[in-house]
């Protein structure tokens, strides 16, 4: 086994909570990566000798993005759907049908090289940990067959059979329900950590509050860990639930009450809320005050939800610039959102910050420090870097 050591790190943000903005930075840092993991942090003028050396050339470093929430099993285009909504059509889930039935018709290999490119793109912008769910196929195999192609990508796949009600059952949703939490659930649940539901009265494509608990109780049954996609479309029931439920995450939170936070501040240990500013920005929905929610102490994360109707975009640059812009967040509250607080979404504690014994994921700006994450948003500076590997 050899060790590298990466060195013309002129800030290295660790995100170890160790400094009051909580970002650790070390200036002038070196890392010694053994084995995948971190071996030793500190100053260059520290660092001892290692096999290979990887030099950064005075850019910053970070701990690479995990982005908690994605869709990226999915065939087909929603170009026009997405054309629409920017000339006024609102959107309640009812293009999700479109993306089924492309999905349905793809072959795995097809499938397959979508999400490898797709994965391949978040990385190039500094991704290094993704979660992948299912809910484009709604059929026990187009399910089951998503989640082992997401599984070639991620430890962190999610069955999310309930994401609408497919259009074959449109007239006995009861039906739908007992074909996720028994058949398609069997089949899925050897290929999933998680299970997920789009609880959403304001769609008749969703599930209710009642149908979302039914879920999730099978799928924890199935010894799945759970997931919510909460109050998106309006001031629903998804956040109460998944607080009830202990849910790690629950997801979207565009439309949060008085009621909603204080639930949220009084499980911070145990369910994150996830903020997806790419689906405010892609539905021209209202962001939600990210900076409130962390005076109320809530535990907050970003993610991309990178999916083809509410969010095409695999950026996590591009969501931290909007977190800050438009959510209230300052650079240093979004990197850490979107680093330990995703990683925290995901239950993982291996990720997301810069510590001995962590993963070495590591992610390079081509710029002195996080701050350029939204002062240059659009530009295409930060990148995974890829680490020199042993012969075998
Ligand atoms: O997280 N809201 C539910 N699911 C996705 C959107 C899926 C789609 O429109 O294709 C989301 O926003
Ligand atoms: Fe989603």
């Amino acid at each position: 086994m050899s060790s590298t050591v990466v060195t013309g790190i002129a800030e290295l943000i660790t995100c170890d909570g160790s400094t009051p903005d909580g970002l650790g930075i070390v200036a002038d840092a070196a890392v010694v990566i053994e084995d995948g993991h971190v071996a030793w942090l500190g100053p260059a003028s520290d660092a001892p000798m290692a096999d290979h050396q990887v030099d950064v050339g005075g850019r910053a470093v970070l701990p690479g993005f995990v982005d908690s929430h994605s869709h990226l099993v999915f065939a087909g285009d929603r170009g026009d759907e997405f054309a629409a909504r920017m000339a006024g059509t609102p959107y309640d889930g009812g293009g999700i049908g479109v993306s089924v039935d492309a999905t349905r018709t793809a072959t795995d290999d097809e499938l397959r090289s979508l999400v490898a490119a797709r994965v391949a793109e978040m990385r190039a912008q500094g991704t290094t940990t993704v979660e992948i769910k299912s809910g484009y196929g709604l059929t026990v195999e187009d399910e089951a067959r998503a989640l082992v192609i997401a599984g070639e990508f991620t430890s962190e796949t999610t069955f999310l059979g309930a994401h609408v009600v497919p259009r074959e059952y449109a007239g006995d949703r009861a039906a739908y329900l007992e074909l996720v939490t028994g058949p398609m659930l069997a089949a899925a649940a050897p290929h999933s950590r998680w299970i997920d539901v789009f609880c959403e009265p304001y769609s008749t494509h969703a599930f209710t509050e009642h149908e979302a608990r039914t879920v999730l109780l099978a799928g924890r049954e199935a010894g799945l860990e759970l997931r919510v996609h909460g109050n998106q479309l309006g001031h629903g029931p998804g956040v109460q639930l998944a607080v009830e439920l202990e849910a790690a995450s629950v997801d979207h939170c565009t439309y949060l009450s008085d009621a909603d936070v204080d639930a949220l501040a009084g499980a911070a240990d145990t369910t994150v809320a996830t903020l997806l500013p790419g689906v405010e920005f892609s539905t021209r929905s209202p962001y939600p005050d990210a900076a409130a929610l962390l005076r109320a102490g809530v535990s907050i994360a970003l993610a991309t939800d990178c999916n083809p109707g509410t969010c095409y975009s695999s950026s996590m640059p591009f969501v931290i610039a909007l977190a800050v812009r438009e959510m209230g967040l300052t650079p240093a509250e979004a990197v850490l959102a979107a680093t330990v607080g995703s990683a925290k979404s995901l239950r993982r504690s291996d990720i997301g910050r810069l510590v001995l014994g962590a993963r070495a994921d590591l992610t390079v700006l081509d710029a002195p420090s996080h701050v350029h994450l939204s002062y240059r948003a659009g530009v295409p500076i930060a990148r995974a870097l890829d680490l020199p590997v042993d012969e075998v």
